[in-house]
């Protein structure tokens, strides 16, 4: 099954609040966000942004320049239903972060809680990277959410590579300054913990 079918599956099949992933409310990530992007004129890209309620929260914030992405086209569905008639401020792009061409220094941060570690390939990451190299504009942030050293080694299903502040820095390079990392420990709503691993750069 290809990834896109996967992912199509897994939004049909289960609500949104039943996926290993979900959380009430992505605290690191709007920490971060806020830090990175102060001003609500900030342009945001959430990859991979599923059917999380990062959204929500970052328009409730007042920001205006929000583009969520996703393979799957049954989470942009579920997230526009959820959001209703603001959904109209937001970007919504169906695609899959490898392959879409996505505008030139387009971002001010771009934001990635557990996509990135499902590229188990050395090409697809590369492919990844470029991409972030590509779209986010120079002095903007990078904030890249993965399992950490003790997570899983599969989510969804599928293979994940767990990562380090080191080792996750090393994918992305000199290009990208790390301003910071933390661990955390997702609860899960099955009641399992999950270790994730959250990197903070700059692009320069
Ligand atoms: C584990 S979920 C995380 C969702 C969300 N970021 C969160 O934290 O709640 C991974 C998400 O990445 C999306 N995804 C997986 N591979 C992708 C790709 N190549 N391009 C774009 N999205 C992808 C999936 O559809 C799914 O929504």
């Amino acid at each position: 099954m290809d990834s896109q079918t996967h992912w199509e599956k897994i939004y049909k099949e289960k609500a949104p609040d039943a996926v290993s992933w979900y959380r009430p409310h992505l605290e690191t990530s709007l920490t971060l966000i806020e830090k990175a992007a102060p001003s609500c004129s900030a342009s945001i890209i959430d990859v991979g942004g599923g059917e999380s309620t990062l959204v929500d929260d970052r328009l409730a914030r007042g920001y205006e320049n929000i583009t969520v992405l996703d393979i799957a086209q049954t989470a942009i569905d579920t997230n526009r239903k959820r959001l209703g008639k603001a959904s109209e401020r937001v970007h919504w792009l169906a695609a899959d972060i490898t392959t879409v061409e996505l505008a030139p220094s387009a971002y001010d941060v771009w934001h990635d809680r557990a996509v990135f570690h499902f590229l188990t390939t050395t090409s697809d990451r590369v492919t990844y990277v470029r991409q972030v190299a590509r779209a986010v504009r120079h002095g903007g942030h990078v904030i890249v959410g993965t399992f950490g050293p003790e997570g899983p080694v599969k989510c969804s299903g599928l293979d994940v590579v767990r990562y380090d502040a080191e080792s996750l820095h090393g994918e992305f390079g000199i290009h990208f300054r790390l301003l910071g990392s933390s661990k955390e420990l997702h609860l899960t709503p099955f009641g399992t913990i999950q270790q994730f691993l959250y990197c903070y750069c700059k692009v320069e």
